[in-house]
């Protein structure tokens, strides 16, 4: 890949924390030499074209080389959407009273129960199509909008059929402790008994997921109920994320630290002694700073307090049809420098290499270095610090996965 004015790429296969978030390998005229779908070399093209004789060359054409990005958090499984709810909250509605009256993830929950797999299919496609424009090359999905074996397990199952049909990595979540669902909301021992008894099993046997998530919660899962379902799919061997601290401070960011998890997800109200925690033990925080925008919530993660007490922060679309509509991860980097003032760099390296290692994947992909997968966006803009700087378009001109175009714009 040539006639690139910059490319711009964290290095290393682990995550980078705190200051170190800001230093990105920098390179004026920078080219990447692709064999085989990995990366064999990085440098000034001058140099690289003495060394290699290319059979075919991208031309970047004055743009900007920069690693694929890394979305660690998303729930794109479902069938129907909730603009009604986005305009009930522009009228003074809250998610949390939108969610009692069985709006909320019930109601996705409906759309997706009623949906078959080839629409949910045919709908992922879609959204996975989107992903890829926008210049994401590997994806977290997670379910959560089925809520009864069966269905959990479809979803899941469309997820697969996905990863063998498209370009795009992805990674899958098990979140059956997403919410109550309606037929056991009186029972909810019993549902917590069905997720550890039954889903986590199958789903561990047939290899359906990575990750098990539960949405920890005044409204979801208490600290004991979500202890029980994670120690739980430890014990089957899936890794672990949660949704935490988001809408109340339950001290969620607490029993992330103490699991192990690999990433503690939203923390919007995370106490001082969660931060501390997640930092001891390395856990991963994954912000999703557009949703309070679009939950109309005031309270935001502290992102750059977490930066600055030494955490490796990643962030997030959180694309799902009801809390962020939003499948952009250069439009989540310029709103994380506009709320949490994070650099340029620092929104790069979180949505690349910190989102790639709390997926497990470091060493594969997240950086253009040798021996990573050749995943590489393109950018329509002179430099890097366009992907903050610049709104309200989509900077993305190519994207290569494991070295073949997948996508271009001309
Ligand atoms: O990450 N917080 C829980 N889950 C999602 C919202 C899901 C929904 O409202 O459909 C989230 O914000
Ligand atoms: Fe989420």
């Amino acid at each position: 890949m040539r006639g690139a004015r910059e490319l711009a790429t964290p290095l290393g296969n682990e995550p980078r924390a705190g200051r170190a978030m800001g230093e990105l390998r920098a390179l004026d005229g920078g080219a990447v030499a692709i064999h085989d779908g990995r990366i064999v070399d990085v440098g000034p093209e001058g140099e690289l074209a003495t060394r290699y004789a290319a059979t075919a060359e991208l031309d970047a054409r004055g743009g900007t080389l920069v690693p694929g990005f890394v979305d660690a958090h998303t729930h794109p499984v479902f069938a129907t959407t909730r603009e009604d709810e986005f305009e009930l909250r522009t009228r003074g509605a809250t998610y949390v009273e939108i969610a009692e009256r069985g709006g909320g993830i019930l109601s996705t929950v409906r759309g997706v129960r009623e949906a078959s797999r080839e629409t949910l299919l045919a709908r992922l496609g879609l959204h996975l199509e989107r992903f890829l424009a926008l210049g994401t090359t590997t994806v977290e999905c997670k379910s959560g909008y089925g809520l009864t074996l069966d269905d959990e397990v479809k979803c899941l199952e469309v997820l697969a059929e996905a990863r063998r049909t498209q370009p795009i990595e992805l990674v899958p979540t098990f979140l059956g402790a997403h919410d109550f669902p309606l037929e056991f909301r009186t029972r909810k021992r019993e549902y917590v008994d069905l997720v550890c008894e039954r889903m986590l099993p199958r789903v561990a046997e047939a290899k359906l997921a990575e990750y098990c998530d539960v949405f920890t919660e005044t409204i979801a899962f208490s600290l004991d109920e979500s202890r029980r379902i994670l120690e739980r799919a430890r014990s089957l061997g899936l890794g672990l994320r949660l949704h935490v601290d988001q809408l109340t401070p339950l001290g969620g960011a607490e029993l992330a630290a103490e699991l192990g998890a690999a990433s503690a997800d939203h923390l919007e109200h995370v106490s001082e002694r969660g931060i501390e925690a997640l930092r001891a033990a390395k856990v991963v925080p994954v912000l999703c700073p557009v949703v309070p925008l679009f939950l109309r919530q005031d309270k935001e993660a502290p992102g750059r307090r977490l930066i600055d007490a030494g955490l490796a922060v990643a962030i997030s679309t959180d694309f799902n049809p009801g809390s962020c509509n939003l499948q952009s991860l250069p439009e989540v980097m310029s709103w994380a420098a506009l709320r949490y003032r994070m650099s340029a760099a620092e929104c790069l390296t979180a949505a690349t290499l910190n989102a790639a290692c709390s997926l497990g994947r470091g060493a594969e992909i997240g950086t253009l270095e040798v021996g990573k997968r050749a995943d590489v966006v393109v950018l329509d803009a002179p430099n890097h610090r366009h992907l903050v700087y610049e709104l309200g378009r989509s900077p993305v001109r190519a994207v290569v996965v494991r070295g073949r175009v997948a996508y271009s714009r001309v």
